[in-house]
């Protein structure tokens, strides 16, 4: 048992079948679109200093997406604007990007793949701009000075899609029967609006979704009230604590709204596909116990908003964290919320800089279900470490090594994730319950609303216990095949 007593009115009945959740279903893995490493890490070095000079780079150097993001600048906020037709899948956006350039620049990029530019204005002048692939090529009349504030206005329409991930698996604006379910991880936000895609950069945000009258647009954040005029409605969320882009979400359908302050004062708001309303309701009224009891473990919820998205998008397959609202193809499982508002600490307050680090987002919040498990009524961590050290040598459990998935085909696969959370275990067991949660704690209050790295996680973990923990990491995170014990 962990030593956190967690307060009497937060225990939840014990789970029936404590179900485990699988890592995200995905469409046939298809390897194809990942560039061999080498070749990747060509293209970043490409990309990188020798470019950067006064252009601004077309990536932010991640080997496993080597065009995502842009370098020479940092925003600071986006002011979205949208207009969604779920019948003619028509969207129309005018994004205002407030950025500061860390470099004098001639030109920079953004990056947006698909749609149709029709102006950009950077400080109200007009500025000419090119597309190549996915990068945006912005050349605003004037230079920009090195540390010059400045803000950028895009004007764009047309028909947005998903990208297909290296993966096989979609992600960004995928329309649905009804709407759109838009999930960005890793690389979707630039199929709905122009963005530095990375999570490097972290923003606020500010939204504006018109839809048609009936229609709900769901997005990050706190929710800022809705008008209805002339048959459509306009819904504004703002997200004001840092978010990376492939976080932002402007799910679009026939939603259920629910809207409730929960104690403590948390502002509650879930929207809820009424065809997944029966099969979700029980799961979704824990979400406020859920938050308070990982506020336990982990610290205070980093967010002002909180709530749900259910949505019926069986093209996406998987549910994603979007920052303070998670959004979830189907009815949730209990151990699923656990897992996408463990991502609210992990993940989304604590960013990752490069996407080789996934572990630190998905064998975080595979932890905090098996902790959940643990602490209320269902199998101990110790058991679901046990069952899955069980897996053969052979398995794919083993196949890479949680902090080095090798591309970008590979980040949300079950190394990963399950042994993510074993090697967290293995932390656990080797510095007590009492440091262990610390640990955790100190991760979430030292890097909130920033990023960390995992020489950093490695480290704070040394400094908490005194113990020197190379060897512990070393096979459990950084070696691949099955540790030769447990
Ligand atoms: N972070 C999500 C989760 O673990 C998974 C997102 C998967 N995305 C994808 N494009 N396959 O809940
Ligand atoms: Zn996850």
């Amino acid at each position: 048992m962990i030593t956190t007593e967690p307060r009497g009115a937060l225990v939840t009945p014990p789970l029936q079948q404590p179900a485990r959740r699988p890592t995200p279903r995905r469409r046939g893995a298809v390897v194809a679109a990942g560039l061999p490493a080498a070749v990747v890490a060509l293209l970043a070095a490409a990309a990188g200093p020798a470019a950067a000079a006064t252009t601004g780079s077309s990536g932010v150097g991640d080997p496993y997406f080597p065009l995502a993001g842009n370098g020479g600048y940092n925003v600071h906020h986006y002011d979205l604007t949208l207009g969604y037709d779920p019948k003619t899948r028509h969207l129309e956006g005018r994004a205002v990007i407030t950025a500061r350039a860390t470099e004098r620049l001639t030109r920079f990029d953004l990056d947006l793949k698909g749609l149709k530019v029709t102006s950009i204005t950077v400080n109200h002048a007009k500025a000419a701009f090119r597309r190549d692939g996915q990068e945006l090529v912005v050349s605003p009349r004037k230079a920009l000075r090195k540390g010059q504030e400045f803000r950028t206005t895009v004007t764009y329409a047309g028909t947005p899609g998903p990208v297909t991930d290296p993966d096989g698996s979609l992600d960004g604006w995928i329309p649905t029967d009804d709407g759109a379910f838009v999930a960005g991880e890793p690389q979707g936000a630039m199929t709905w609006f122009p963005a530095n895609n990375h999570p490097k950069d972290k923003a606020s945000y500010d939204f504006a979704i018109t839809v048609p009258a009936g229609r709900t647009a769901v997005s990050n954040g706190v929710f800022r009230g809705q008008k209805t005029a002339k048959g459509r409605t306009t819904f504004r969320w703002r997200q004001s604590e840092p978010m990376a882009a492939y976080l932002a979400t402007a799910t679009v359908g026939t939603f259920k709204v629910e809207q409730y302050t929960a104690p403590g004062g948390l502002k509650v708001f879930n929207a809820v596909d009424p065809r997944e309303a029966a099969a979700s309701a029980a799961v979704l009224k824990k979400l406020p116990s859920v938050l308070a009891w990982e506020s336990t473990l982990f610290g205070p919820y980093p967010f002002k908003g909180a709530g749900a998205i259910v949505d019926r998008a069986p093209q996406a397959g998987y549910a994603l964290e979007t920052q303070a609202r998670p959004v979830y193809d189907r009815a949730p499982d209990l151990s699923t919320l656990v897992h996408e508002s463990a991502h609210q600490w992990f993940g989304n307050s604590v960013s990752l800089t490069t996407w080789k680090d996934i572990w630190l987002n998905e064998g975080f919040a595979t932890y905090a279900e098996w902790l959940y498990d643990e602490q209320h009524g269902g199998q101990s961590a110790q058991k679901t470490f046990d069952a899955l050290y069980a897996s053969p040598a052979s398995s794919d459990l083993w196949a890479f090594p949680p902090a080095d998935p090798g591309s970008g085909a590979h980040i949300f696969d079950a190394p990963v994730y399950s042994r993510g959370a074993m090697a967290l275990h293995k932390l656990r067991t080797a510095v007590g319950d009492r440091t262990f949660l610390r640990i955790l704690r100190t991760w979430a209050s030292d890097h909130r609303d920033g990023h960390g790295t995992t020489a950093q996680f490695i480290r704070l973990s040394e400094r908490q216990s005194g113990k020197d923990l190379d060897q512990l990491f070393h096979t459990w995170i950084g070696t691949k095949g099955k540790p030769s014990k447990p």
